[in-house]
């Protein structure tokens, strides 16, 4: 296994749609164990392949959390099948670092796709999971949790940025 570079913004590759996966070949599997291991090195609690320079619609998500019956999820091509609810909790991104705001999304989802194991998987989650699937499943479609803030978040983003900015300069 190796840890792999995580692309942060603005790195144009997190603006593109990833592609869906045909076939769960040693390639894939090598990339999974990868992202699982940068996961936790982060350490963050969910990867999307666009976050490593792979443009393949894969993530995973493991919120480390006791309570929670799952432990590392593994999904490829993951879609949304139901949903309701809302739910509103302070993220973050290893893409976008240094920086946590507060964004709206669904409280409950079931998710389909397909495992490790390549076979179908379908999840429900809610509270902090179905946040963490919602929010690794936008980078799979170039989306950032950024852009799903209020204008007066992003306004604050950006200028957060550009001091980042002026001070990597000086
Ligand atoms: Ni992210």
């Amino acid at each position: 296994m190796a840890l792999l570079d995580i692309c942060t913004y603005p790195d144009p590759v997190l603006r593109r749609k990833a592609a869906e996966i045909k076939e769960v070949d040693r390639d894939v599997l090598k990339l999974i164990d990868d992202m699982a291991e940068t996961m936790y090195d982060a350490p963050g609690i969910g990867l999307a392949a666009n976050q490593v320079g792979e443009l393949l619609r894969l993530l995973v998500v493991d919120i480390q959390k006791e309570d929670c019956e799952h432990g590392l999820i593994v999904l490829m091509n993951p879609v949304i099948v139901a949903a309701q609810g809302e739910i509103t909790c302070e993220e973050g991104c290893l893409s976008v670092p240094d920086f946590f705001s507060s964004v709206k999304r669904y409280e409950e989802i079931t998710v389909r796709g397909i495992g490790r194991d390549a076979k179908p998987l379908e999840i429900n989650a809610s509270g902090l999971l179905a946040v963490a699937l919602q929010h690794e499943m936008d980078h799979l479609d170039g989306k950032l949790f950024i852009d799903r803030l209020g204008l007066i978040a992003r306004d604050i983003f950006r200028r957060k940025w550009k001091k980042k900015q002026k001070e990597a300069q000086t």
